[in-house]
């Protein structure tokens, strides 16, 4: 069983003032200890939200929405992994608004997973189609691609540690929502990648169980306009092993519906 993730994606929203504070709201809506539970405010409010879950005694992780490849260096307005220590354990990588709008590529994001690893940061890499591949058919081809590229060059171990976020474009922000049905399609060809980039170990030598492969591991999330009236049926789903949850996480109430619904 691999323990459901719910994450929470706020974006540029919030100020430190504002983040302590709905922090410590929604943690305290979404106390379920079979839940594993991630707020990503921005930058500037991860000391905040840090601060106001330790008070509150919450056991909720703190991640950050980004992070540079590099270790540090002459690169203006960014953040490094090894910063992030003693602020968040979590950071997404490669969301689809920093793909489109910050030029992130399946290179870069391949560079900002080890270096998340290296820092033992828990990655959220985020993967997904826009509208024209759906439409085009090519849908498969680009999470294939993505995955290969994207998480390339990682030993099982490692990757074992992964977070994996479908996010398929079209449905972010949107209000469309993939149905459970293309989203578990979607995951299970991602489980699918994994296990032919992780083989993983064969049949014990005297015919034991077989080892727990890398792709059996990894925790696959669905995001894209996930909703109370939605999480449910999405995170029934096999391979859905949680969801992040971009605008409905602003919101104390629909954000703790959601942690509901996962169990
Ligand atoms: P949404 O965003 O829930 O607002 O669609 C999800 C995300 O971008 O992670």
């Amino acid at each position: 069983m691999r323990p459901v993730i719910i994450a929470a994606n706020w974006k540029m929203h919030t100020t430190p003032a504002e983040a302590g504070e709905l922090a410590r709201t929604i943690a305290a809506r979404m106390r379920e200890p079979s839940v594993t539970r991630v707020i990503c405010p921005p930058f500037v409010c991860l000391a905040a939200v840090r601060d106001a879950l330790g008070a509150a005694g919450e056991d909720v992780a703190v991640g950050a929405q980004n992070v540079h490849h590099e270790l540090y260096g002459a690169y203006t307005g960014e953040v490094s992994a090894p910063m992030l220590e003693g602020l968040a354990t979590w950071v997404i990588i490669g969301h689809s608004e920093r793909r489109q709008y910050f030029g992130e590529t399946d290179d870069t994001v391949n560079k900002k997973l080890k270096v998340a690893l290296d820092a033992g940061v828990t990655p959220i890499v985020c993967v997904g189609e826009v509208l024209e591949e759906r439409e085009a058919g090519i849908t498969d081809d680009v999470l294939r691609r993505q995955c290969n590229i994207g998480f390339r060059g990682i030993s099982g171990e490692r990757a074992a540690r992964l977070v994996v976020a479908y996010e398929p474009v079209w449905a972010i922000g949107t209000g469309k929502v993939a149905s459970p049905e293309q989203a578990q399609e979607i995951h299970h060809l991602i489980r699918e990648v994994l296990r032919e980039m992780h083989p993983g170990s064969k049949k014990g030598a005297k015919g034991g169980p077989r080892g727990t492969s890398v792709a059996e591991k990894v925790r696959i999330l669905y995001g894209g306009s996930v909703k109370p009236a939605n999480a449910k049926e999405i995170l029934q789903q096999p391979d859905i092993d949680g969801v992040l949850v971009g605008g409905a996480s602003l919101d104390p109430r629909a954000f703790g519906e959601i942690v509901k619904a996962a169990l």
